[in-house]
Formats: structure tokens, sequence, C-alpha cells
């Protein structure tokens, strides 16, 4: 799968793709991240990529031009209308299920916002998905689109090693992960749970459900509402 995150700080994309399990999955081809600089992209003799805002108000707006070019040169370079998501606040919050959806997909667009935001109208023509990480207002759209990377590549075949813990984690089954331990067995006075000792395969797993049940009534009780 590959990612092309339209951005005015390609820097901030390479280095955390360069690293740990999302760095692994670059190298060994599962994924590719491609940072691509929108102000290269700049019809401007300067390279400018902002201006001020009609109306008025503080603050200053990515213009249509840049973006759109670049989005043209990476369309063109797919060969397809590619999925492209806008990261921004004004949005519904990304979920574990859209982390899903967008990993079936072979190229995905992330675009990338900064200063008060990019004129409304190349958003119209070029936007297919638009995806806020929570809500807060964060300065741009880089941190936004690398955890979008994170959550999606690890939904890709060959990037966890063992192709269960996928599956298994928090929210694939709408529930909170259970409680785990590693040793010693007993630390700070506190023993690991003395059913995890047992070898009981069966009631190991009827043990990590309730748990995960009893976790998400605590923590997340929304989330056991559609159960
Ligand atoms: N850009 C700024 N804040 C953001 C957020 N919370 N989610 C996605 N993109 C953003």
């Amino acid at each position: 799968m590959r990612f092309h995150v339209m951005t005015l700080f390609p820097e901030m994309i390479g280095y955390v793709s360069k690293i740990s399990i999302i760095g692994r999955a670059a190298e060994n081809g599962a994924i590719e991240v491609l940072p691509v600089n929108i102000r290269d992209y700049s019809a401007e003799k300067h390279k400018k990529v902002d201006d001020y805002t009609y109306g008025g108000g503080a603050g200053m707006l990515m213009q249509a031009q840049p973006v759109y070019d670049c989005w043209k040169s990476i369309c063109s370079l797919v060969g397809h209308k590619t999925r492209t998501v806008y990261l921004t606040p004004q949005a519904r919050v990304f979920t574990q299920k859209d982390a899903m959806e967008f990993a079936g997909d072979e190229d995905i667009i992330l675009l990338c916002g900064h200063y008060e935001g990019i004129d409304e109208r190349v958003l119209e023509e070029i936007v297919t998905d638009y995806v806020s990480i929570g809500d807060y207002v964060l300065t741009g759209g880089e941190l936004p689109a690398l955890v979008l990377i994170d959550a999606i590549s690890r939904m890709v075949p060959g990037v966890l090693s063992n192709s269960d813990s996928g599956e298994i984690e928090s929210f694939s089954d709408g529930l909170l992960e259970y409680p785990q331990y590693t040793r010693p067995a007993v630390w700070h006075e506190k023993e690991v749970p003395p059913i995890l000792l047992s070898g009981d395969h069966a009631k190991v797993e009827a043990w990590r459900y309730e748990k995960a049940v009893e976790r998400t009534r605590q923590r997340r009780p929304e989330l056991l509402e559609d159960k």
C-alpha cells in the first residue's frame, strides 16, 4: 500500500516512516510512504502557498493552485482517481473501522493543512474523505496523517509479524483489550492472576473475555451500547 502525503513539512513524515514497525514494513515493501512537498507546485516565483482570507479575519489560508497541481501530479503517477483524505478537526473522528476499510486501497492520498486551512474550492474538487483524529486542534495535519499511516498500515497483510495480533487487540471486536502480564510472577507484592498460569487455554480465553468486557464497561461504557 502506498501513502502519498501532501504536506509543507515532508521531513516530519519521512522520519517516523523509517523507524519501528512502520519502518520495517516500508523496508520489506508492504507499505511505501511518499511525502510530497506542496510548495514544489507553487506557480509563484517565491514559491508562496498561502494568502489572506477573503472577508477578513486573522491568519493565512493555503491557496488552491499549489494544492490542486500537487494532487494532479500524484493522481497521474497512480494512474487513476485515488482516495484523498483531508485531515481536519472539522470532520468525524477516525475509527478502527476506517483503518480497516482504507487498508483495502492500494494507494491513498493524505492531505495535510496548515495555517488556518485550505481554500474550500480545491477541497470540493479533490477530497473524498474528511477525517479528524479527535476533538482538539493541532497546528497542522502532519501528526494526524502519521496517526492514520500507523493505524492503516497495521491492517495491511504482512505488516504485523503475528498475523493474529491485529484481530485480537482493542476495537476490532468493539472491546478494549484485557490486562496482560509478563515475568516476574510477583512484583511489588502483586501476583499475576493465577488462571493465567494454569495452562487451561479455554479458561484463559474466558477470563480474558470477561476482563475485556469489564474494562470496557469501566473506561468506555458507550462502546457497549451497540453490543
Ligand atoms: N488538523 C488540526 N487538528 C486536527 C485534528 N484534530 N484532526 C485531524 N487534523 C487536524
